[in-house]
């Protein structure tokens, strides 16, 4: 055994080694799904750093370990500072700590907003795949929060073969609103754009509605925006009331994850004491455990994976390796003889 050399990988290695692979990256969190739900991975619960000096802002230390084919460790350390956005800089930060399977070393630190939105939005993509299977394909999308989370989105369901006859845009910020709708028009998209202020209208003219706020408590609750049984993509996972997640088909990426830190499907089991409403997750439909009822809006909710990170980052680093970019920290590790 021998101590791994130690690479720092930047935002723009990483941005390079995923652009234009959408469906491969799907691809990658479908298998990384299915492996966490056969039990070939270890995913303890993600742990919140919060401030009482910075009520809105946290840092989540996600740790994660995959097994299976593709052996790797590590952390995903991600900022949440809502205010960056107001004086121009994103919201999320974040690196990725891979550590080799058999020596524990880490062996590289990766830029990681990128992945983390990299894989968020491979996630969606994925799940509006299977859960639009068996219904008719929705054609009018909405994005509910349209920041760079609402972006990402976007672009893997276009690199993922969707297309909209019509795609709704709602914000508080008519900034955020008109920056998405510019980034839409440059993206090349041929469906009608939309400003939907009115947030019922978005919801009621949408049989695919993405979430993507940064709301910390419920903001939507009215049943009747849903009359229509439209595909939630609840990204931003605190948007809805109980109400509404209770009269809907629920799927997640992981029951224990998800129904903790306040989400709405927390909410919902703390209001009901019951997790009866929890249909399963997204690997249990790919896998046919669980089939969606007609009738009923369905609701995905993803808390995030740190074993996904993990997947994506893996993926960068070998493809920077094979392309010969590593850049080496050469004396990171040093105090390697035991008695000097
Ligand atoms: N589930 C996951 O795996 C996962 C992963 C990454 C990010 N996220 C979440 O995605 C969300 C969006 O992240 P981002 O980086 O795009 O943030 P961002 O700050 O770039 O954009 C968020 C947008 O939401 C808007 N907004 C806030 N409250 C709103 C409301 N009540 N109604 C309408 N619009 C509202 C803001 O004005 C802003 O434009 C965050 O909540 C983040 O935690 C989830």
């Amino acid at each position: 055994m021998a101590v791994p050399r130690f690479a720092v990988i930047s935002g723009a290695q990483v941005q390079d080694a995923l652009d234009g692979r959408e469906k491969q990256l799907v691809e990658l969190v479908e298998a990384i799904y299915r492996l966490h739900g056969a039990g070939a991975s270890v995913n303890p619960p993600s742990c919140f750093l919060r401030f009482p000096d910075r009520p809105t802002a946290r840092i989540i230390a996600l740790p994660a370990s995959i097994g299976g084919p593709v052996r790797v460790d590590g952390l995903k350390w991600i900022s949440s500072f809502p205010e960056n956005v107001a004086a121009g800089i994103p919201r999320a930060s974040a690196v990725l700590i891979l550590n080799d399977h058999d020596t524990g070393y880490p062996f590289a630190c990766l830029e990681s907003s990128i992945i983390s939105a990299t894989r968020t939005a491979a996630s969606a993509a994925l799940a509006a795949d299977w859960l639009s299977r068996g219904r008719e394909r929705p054609t009018r999308v909405g994005f509910f929060g349209a920041g760079l989370i609402a972006r990402y989105i976007h672009s893997f369901l276009a690199g993922t073969g969707w297309s909209f006859d019509e795609i709704g845009v709602h914000d508080l910020s008519a900034a955020s609103a008109a920056g998405f709708c510019g980034y839409l028009e440059r993206s090349g998209t041929t469906g009608r754009v939309t400003l939907r202020p009115d947030p019922e209208q978005l919801l009621r003219s949408s049989d695919l509605v993405v979430f993507a706020t940064v709301a910390a408590r419920p903001h939507v609750s009215d049943l009747s925006w849903f009359d229509h049984d439209p595909l939630v993509l609840h990204v931003s996972l605190r948007d809805l009331a109980p109400e509404i997640v209770l009269a809907s088909t629920n799927i997640v990426d992981d029951v224990e994850h998800c129904l903790k830190a306040d989400t709405s499907p927390h909410l919902a089991e703390q209001r009901t004491g019951s997790r009866d409403f929890v249909a399963g997750t997204l690997d249990d439909v790919m896998a046919g455990r669980v089939t969606l009822p007609a009738g009923r809006p369905v609701v995905f909710s993803p808390f995030g994976l740190g074993v996904l990170d993990l997947a994506v980052g893996k993926y960068v680093y070998d493809e920077v390796a094979s392309s010969g970019k590593l850049r080496m920290v050469d004396d990171f590790f040093h105090e390697l003889r035991r008695h000097g």
